[in-house]
């Protein structure tokens, strides 16, 4: 799994450099490969408008930022940092979030592309101020942002008093950070940096011992699902007919499968041994599969799309 930081203030040793990097060390402790670019480094201008991105190759402004695109691509998350400038992100965390426009939009969006939906994201603020709920309203509005451009599960680390000392002086925050940065590389999935764009290829870049259990949940899932379209969606193999009828992802120490938040409602029953929140479910690997389990959730699936979908 890639981790890529960009510290959005221009100061390379600031509050937010120390808290990206914190968050980033753990991280590569826990197993991410990770890459900070520091705005205060680089040439990054703004976005012209031009909509030379467009055609199909991305931005056309030659500039830092191209560097920045090839890690992102590849990256499976962003870990993005900036002080708090007149109360809203830096000037330079706002021209690098208008250059994403050239690779990751929203979904209604013409040039949407689901390759690049679904990047993790950690959000970290630096402010002056100690009080976070002066400017908690911004905080919120951001965040709903990223969640707009299909960045997944969008932490938000909000580091205050900056004013009065740096944040590596803060009691207790490098333990916030660094837990952070461990959680973000633990809920990956175990293997591979992300780029398959088939089911099979993805299965193939996992741990070798999960793969043929991961074969045999493609399989559960295919045989119940005939003629359903498979992709990488997420980052995660997919099955589509008219909607996501299931993802499934190997963590490592189990597979998750994610058919909704009404399957796991509905099957809560044959579900009480499982760890599950929010539509997924988690396999424990060093326990035996249940795959009659994911054939009822399949048979569950395809019939409440049909009735969607027929009404
Ligand atoms: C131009 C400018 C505007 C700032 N505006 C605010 C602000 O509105 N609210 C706040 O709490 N701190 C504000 N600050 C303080 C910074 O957010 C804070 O010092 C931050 O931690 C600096 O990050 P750095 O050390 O990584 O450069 C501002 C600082 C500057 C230079």
């Amino acid at each position: 799994m890639r981790v890529i930081g960009f510290n959005a203030s221009p100061r390379k040793s600031g509050s937010t450099a120390w808290s990206i990097t914190q968050i980033l060390e753990s991280a590569t402790e826990a197993g991410a490969e990770t890459q900070i670019f520091h705005s205060g480094g680089l040439t990054i201008s703004p976005c012209r408008g031009c909509l030379g991105c467009a055609k199909g190759d991305g931005c056309v402004v030659a500039d830092d930022m191209r560097a920045v695109y090839a890690s992102l691509k590849q990256a499976d998350a962003l870990v993005l940092g900036s002080p708090l400038y007149m109360a809203q992100m830096s000037g330079q965390a706002k021209v690098f979030t208008d250059r994403l426009f050239a690779q990751i939009t929203p979904r209604f969006s013409p040039r949407f592309k689901e390759e690049n939906a679904g990047k993790k994201l950690i959000l970290v603020f630096t402010q002056g101020n100690p009080d976070q709920s002066k400017f908690q309203a911004y905080y919120d509005y951001t965040r709903n942002m990223f969640q707009m451009l299909e960045f997944d599960g969008q932490d938000m680390i909000v580091v205050t008093g900056t004013r009065s000392e740096q944040a590596s002086r803060n009691v207790g925050l490098s333990d916030v950070l660094r837990k952070a940065g461990q959680k973000l590389a633990q809920t990956f999935p175990s293997g591979g940096i992300g780029m398959a764009t088939a089911i099979d290829e993805y299965i193939d870049e996992q741990n070798t011992e999960v793969q043929p259990l991961l074969r045999n949940i493609c399989d559960t899932i295919r045989n119940a699902a005939p003629g359903a379209t498979e992709k990488i969606s997420y980052r995660m193999p997919t099955f589509w007919r008219g909607e996501n009828i299931i993802h499934f992802a190997a963590f490592k120490h189990h597979i998750g499968i994610y058919p909704g938040g009404e399957a796991v409602g509905v099957f809560f029953k044959r579900l009480m041994g499982y760890k599950t929140s929010k539509g997924a479910i988690q396999l424990p690997i060093d326990k035996p599969i249940d795959y009659e389990l994911i054939t009822d959730i399949m048979r569950w699936r395809m019939e409440q799309i049909e009735r969607k979908q027929e009404g």
